[in-house]
């Protein structure tokens, strides 16, 4: 549904211009017909620049795009009849209604008064919206709001929506509402990009994520197959201040461990295949060595860990 290769775009940065960022450094995707792809990564990696070129709003710098069979490059107005879109902070107006929203939207799209209205009638049912859609959208919850932007980003029928960061700051309950209608639509077929810097969202909604840093894919696939790459288990032992470095030697030798990182100077970060049948070994090898854990924690990989053996940075520190 969408394939892109090399797409790139730098900004003139600093005070007079005289330097360049390079937001998209690159990236080549390709999203499957009637899935929900997530374009995850830290602020600043580039989300908001890939999907305002993949929605025609700014132009790359280079590479080439196919969305929806329409060239991006040589035809963007039939991309843009093929795509919905909705910003970070969505399209609404405070004073206007959902329905007068809705209705708007539609016509803008060349929608004929009858069908715009029809449409917006469907689209408040789906949406769950009928209750409120007839207040201003200023006294709609982040939630509420969340719903109408997505309803007016789908009102023309699109193949494909492009959803940036649609959940930051809503409440968990909203989160999940706004979860429920984006996989509503993939089952009615619709193709969902989404961009999000959180995790779980990643991990709980995306069929498959690629993840970027610095305008860069490093690493694409199924949450499940990523996090199998980064292959077993994650053992957290807390111990005694001052102790992670004799910890540390002790345990290094150990065949069954893969890697082990430092977590300052009362923790080990240990990788290994199967965390619950070591820990027994692990506890009898720090014994021996006159180490007393504190705590243990067992971890299957995260999108976070895959994101750290990546690029030697936590998603969340970045
Ligand atoms: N209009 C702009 N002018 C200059 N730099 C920009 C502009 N938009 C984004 N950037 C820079 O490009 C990089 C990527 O930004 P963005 O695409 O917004 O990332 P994300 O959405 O992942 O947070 C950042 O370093 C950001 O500061
Ligand atoms: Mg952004």
């Amino acid at each position: 549904m969408i394939e892109t290769k090399g797409l790139r775009k730098s900004y003139p940065s600093g005070r007079r211009g005289q330097t360049v960022v390079d937001a998209v450094r690159g990236i080549d995707l390709d999203v499957r017909a009637g899935e929900i792809f997530g374009f995850l990564g830290p602020n600043g990696a580039g989300k908001t620049t890939t999907l305002r070129m993949l929605a025609t709003l700014i132009r790359p710098d280079g590479g080439e795009a196919l969305i929806a069979g329409a060239d991006l490059l040589a035809d963007p107005a039939e991309v843009r009849r093929r795509i919905g879109y909705v910003a970070q902070g969505g399209g609404t107006t405070d004073v206007v209604t959902a329905r007068e929203e809705l209705v708007l939207q539609a016509r803008m799209y060349g929608t004929g008064k009858a069908e715009a209205q029809q449409r917006t009638e469907d689209a408040l049912k789906a949406f769950d919206l009928t209750e409120f859609a007839d207040r201003p959208c200023s006294t709609y919850s982040g939630g509420q709001r969340r719903r109408v932007d997505i309803a007016l980003g789908v009102i023309h029928a699109p193949q494909v929506l492009f959803l940036d960061e649609p959940t930051v700051g809503l409440d968990p309950a909203s989160r999940g509402q706004v979860w429920a209608e984006i996989k509503r639509l993939r089952t009615e077929g619709m193709t969902v990009v989404v961009t999000t810097h959180y995790l779980e969202e990643a991990d709980a909604l995306c069929d498959r994520v690629a993840i970027v840093d610095h305008g860069q894919v490093v690493a694409e696939g199924t949450s499940e197959a990523l996090k199998r790459e980064i292959s077993g288990d994650v053992v957290l032992l807390g111990i005694a201040a001052g102790e992670s470095g004799p910890a540390a030697d002790a345990l290094r030798d150990q065949p069954y461990l893969d890697r082990l990182e430092l977590q300052g100077e009362d923790g080990l970060r240990l990788y290994l295949q199967d965390g619950a049948a070591a820990i027994p070994q692990l506890l009898r090898v720090l014994d021996g060595a006159g180490v007393v854990p504190r705590t243990v924690q067992l971890q299957r990989p995260s999108l976070d860990d895959v994101f750290l053996a990546r690029t030697g940075r936590s998603i969340d520190q970045s």
